[in-house]
């Protein structure tokens, strides 16, 4: 077998291209990450050579400049490029990341969206200052309908999708939401996401249709039919439609442990056969982009690996569009940095997200190609493949966004047929778990209640990639036209002439009939939600005691979960006479109720048709045993099967928690709390109350939601410092290169004196962030107050070891809880 190792085609086209200074090789890769093309499929590209466009293109290449060429080649964020500096640049693309929008205002209306889209265009395609003027396409993380912009429709995250089994909605979805996206002005989404997760550890697993490679083929094809049409029958921009960019090329669900941005350390015909195989029908279909994945595949990453780029999906796979990284992905390939790698193009990629770098990367690559280092062969055919889609996409006859069919149609976003589609998701994709047969559905007229913090928050049951990027940090007023589950429960149920009382902590006056009790996951995105172990975060397991309670009430209950992923939860199991899982269901959650109700005639409206798209576990240990295989799921028909409790004993220790420091006012481990002076005096606080400092620091316990939640330092005289420490230092880089805050839950309980600073000490020392303002908060009033992690950034975030130091002179405060998160109220600025 003729094994590929380092994309011969291009070092052979390196050579070829003659430059004076040695032309720079793209990576060497190493034995085990070596790929032999000849045993991948190679899919039938839906598009024949045209050889008018190919005229077009080579006349354009003729007349652009290098520059303009290099700018071609890079996307820049919204939020950190303006359309002057496109002009400039003659930048081919540009994107919103998850927290970016028009004016950095993530509620922004969608007017702002398109005016910004047209002032982008009327750049790109200014000559005054020279250049042929090639229309700028903006992407956008569309995953769950036009998901940035308040008001849309948004569909059940993909893994809710994958329960549905049925790949004419998703084609239906996918025109649904590219019919959203121009109404904005946008004209390309970086979706589907066709990854086919292994480990539900993975905070981005529910962005995968199914663990199943055969379920996400059956999807992938038509979710991009969706959004790009038919290939050949008319352009896309032409009809109601986007381009699509089938993400992360490849083994993103594959990674260790299931590590975001990790390594798949497997086969290559594993590779091919489980992450590999929903790209077939996605090239199939025309697929006009690929995103490639921050991960690694034994060791090497995908955005500098030459066989897989480019011997792979290009020459042996066929794919004729053009492939962009992920968000600075570049700067972890080897050898590389944010600001400079010319082995991502080496390696086949054809644009560089680059979202705040890419002034940098415009200036390393201009130099990399003038002295020869890159090859202007493969900058004309990154050029070209980038043409070549604007072309078929008919971008250069569509005028400006607001000018095209569909944009400023808002009426649009949300519109009635497009939430009849969501809705008919969201009942398909609910999962029947455990029936004892006699509750389900929910008898017409009953007196039921609705329990469980998260029934009514249409941002929790949307999950991540909501508005903002980690989905959190949006109330109900952000979701107009949107029904939460409960109110979907509470109208169902008053239709029917019964009663419904939401009351989240299960309490009841009159005796309901039936409970649905609401549980689950808060919205995460990205390495946010990696978890090291399969259990729900201790903070969300309140509801099983609802459920117990409730039961031992001799009422009822019916367990629904809001959830990313398959968790081990049999407590609730154990309790529930019955047990849904509704995944991510979007702004439609009248479709759970849709289910669990009878109609007013007495009978099921609708039938449980939705199967595991996943295994579920028996235990929290993500090698387990498993509980339910995938493809199970009951329905009401089946005959109620008597249930055997199960254990609840997770099988593993809680794992770490997950970003979350101090909890409740106590540290959560492996992490401790320590009171010192900053020199040789320190007091581990493990009990209440305590002292420190030879009696000049007094802790007790206060307050703050739940009774004793936080701890209180009365610091008579400092300087002293509240100190986290992590004997096993924790690797917050991914954190850092987010846009990830560390937030304190904090209370001003008296004047503060002394300077007040915040420190973290990492790999290669502290850095401390003044909190001046600390004292000027008002006091006795508790805030989120928050430090961006990359204001640390020099003390090295591979290896913290203190993620949190807060030195106060003296006074009194109080502290509820420390971690990481994305949201705050108030948040202090990196000097
Ligand atoms: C994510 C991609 C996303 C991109 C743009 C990245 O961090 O991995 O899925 O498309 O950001 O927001
Ligand atoms: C952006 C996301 C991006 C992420 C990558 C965030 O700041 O908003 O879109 O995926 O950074 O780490």
């Amino acid at each position: 077998m003729r094994a590929t190792t380092v994309g011969a085609g291009l070092a052979a086209m390196a050579m070829s291209a003659m430059a004076q200074v040695a032309p720079m090789q793209p990576p060497v890769t190493p034995p085990e990450s070596t790929v032999h093309p000849e045993i991948w499929p190679s899919p039938k590209w839906p598009f024949p050579t045209d050889a008018a466009t190919e005229k077009r293109i080579a006349d354009l290449l003729k007349r652009m400049t290098v520059e303009e060429k290099v700018g071609q080649v890079i996307q820049a964020d919204i939020s950190a490029v303006t359309p002057a500096d496109a002009r400039k640049y003659h930048l081919g693309s540009i994107l919103n990341g998850g927290n970016s929008a028009p004016g950095g205002d993530e509620f922004a209306p969608a007017q702002k969206w398109l005016e910004l889209a047209d002032a982008f265009y009327a750049a790109s395609v200014d000559k005054s200052g020279g250049g042929v003027g090639i229309p700028i396409i903006w992407g956008t993380d569309a995953v769950h309908g036009h998901s940035n912009i308040v008001g849309a429709t948004l569909f059940p995250h993909n893994i809710g999708l994958g329960a549905a089994r049925d790949p004419d909605l998703i084609e239906r979805i996918g025109a649904a939401t590219a019919k959203e996206i121009r109404v904005t002005g946008m004209e390309w989404t970086f979706a589907p996401t066709i990854t086919v997760p292994q480990d539900f550890r993975w905070g981005r697993a529910y962005e995968g249709y199914s663990s199943d490679p055969a379920i996400v083929s059956s999807y992938a094809g038509r979710m991009i039919k969706g959004l790009q049409g038919v290939p050949g029958q008319g352009t896309v921009l032409s009809g109601p439609h986007v381009i699509a960019s089938t993400k992360h090329f490849i083994a993103d669900g594959g990674t260790f442990e299931g590590r975001d941005q990790g390594d798949a350390r497997i086969s290559e015909t594993e590779l091919r056969d489980i992450h590999g195989a929903p790209y077939v029908p996605a090239i199939e279909a025309g697929v006009e982009t690929v995103m490639t994945s921050f991960s690694s595949w034994n060791g090497v990453k995908i955005a500098g690996h030459p066989g897989l780029v480019t011997d792979v999906l290009k020459k042996r796979m066929n794919f004729g569009g053009f492939v962009v990284t992920d968000w600075n992905a570049h700067g972890q390939v080897a050898g590389c940095t944010n600001a400079s790698c010319p082995q991502a193009l080496l390696s086949g990629i054809d644009m560089y997200m680059a979202p705040d770098t890419w002034r940098d990367i415009y200036t390393s690559l201009l130099a990399q190609v003038k002295s020869g280092q890159v090859p202007m062969v493969r900058l004309d055919d990154a050029v070209a493949r980038i043409l070549r889609v604007k072309m078929r996409m008919g971008l250069f006859e569509a005028g400006k966004p607001s000018s095209r069919p569909l944009a400023g149609q808002y009426a649009l976003l949300g519109a009635a047929d497009h939430r009849a589609i969501a809705r008919e998701a969201v009942r398909k994709s609910m999962v029947l778990l455990k029936n004892n047969g006699s509750i389900l559905p929910i008898k017409a007229g009953a007196n039921v209640l609705v329990a469980g913090d998260g029934a009514d928050d249409i941002g929790r049951q949307s999950g991540g990639w909501t508005l903002t990027w980690q989905g959190t940090g949006v109330d109900n007023s952000k979701f107009p036209g949107a029904t939460s589950i409960w109110k979907g429960i509470e109208a169902g149920v008053a239709a029917t002439g019964g009663t419904a009382t939401y009351s989240p902590d299960g309490s009841w006056r009159g005796k309901p009939d039936v409970a649905i009790v609401v549980f689950g996951e808060t919205p995460y995105a990205e390495f946010q939600g990696d978890l090291k172990t399969l259990q729900l975060r201790p903070e969300l397991r309140k509801p099983f005691e609802t459920m117990q309670k409730l039961k031992a009430q001799g009422i009822p209950v019916v367990a629904l979960m809001i959830t990313g992923r398959p968790l081990f939860v049999n407590p609730a199991l154990n309790a529930a006479d019955a047990f849904v899982v509704a995944w991510l269901p979007g702004s439609e959650g009248a479709g759970v109720a849709d289910v669990l109700l009878q109609r007013k005639d007495r009978r099921a409206a609708y039938d449980f048709t939705g199967k595991l798209p996943v295994a579920w576990p028996l235990t929290a240990d993500a090698r387990g045993p498993t509980l339910f295989k995938l493809g199970y799921g009951l329905s009401l028909a089946d005959a109620p099967v008597a249930w055997k409790p199960l254990s609840e004993d997770p099988g593993v220790k809680d794992s770490d928690g997950g970003g979350t420091f101090l909890d409740r006012g106590s540290p959560v481990a492996p992490v401790s709390l320590y009171v010192t002076d900053g020199k040789a005096d320190s007091t581990r606080i493990s009990t209440m109350p305590a002292t420190a400092l030879g009696g000049k620091v007094q802790i007790t316990a206060t307050d703050h939601i739940v009774q004793e939640g936080a701890r209180r330092f009365d610091v008579q005289q400092g300087p002293a410092v509240i100190e986290l420490a992590n004997l096993d230092p924790m690797d917050l880089t991914r954190e850092t290169n987010g846009d990830v805050l560390l937030v304190m839950t904090v209370r001003r309980d008296s004047a503060l004196t002394g300077p007040i600073t915040l420190s973290l000490t990492g790999a290669s020392g502290t850095a401390t962030v003044p909190l001046g303002d600390a004292k000027k908060t008002p006091q006795g009033q508790w805030a989120r107050v928050a430090v961006p992690l990359k204001c640390f950034a020099s003390a090295g975030m591979a290896a913290v070891g203190k993620p949190f130091a807060l030195t106060i002179g003296s006074g009194t405060f109080s502290l509820a809880r420390v971690a990481l998160g994305t949201d705050a109220d108030v948040t202090v600025p990196c000097k």
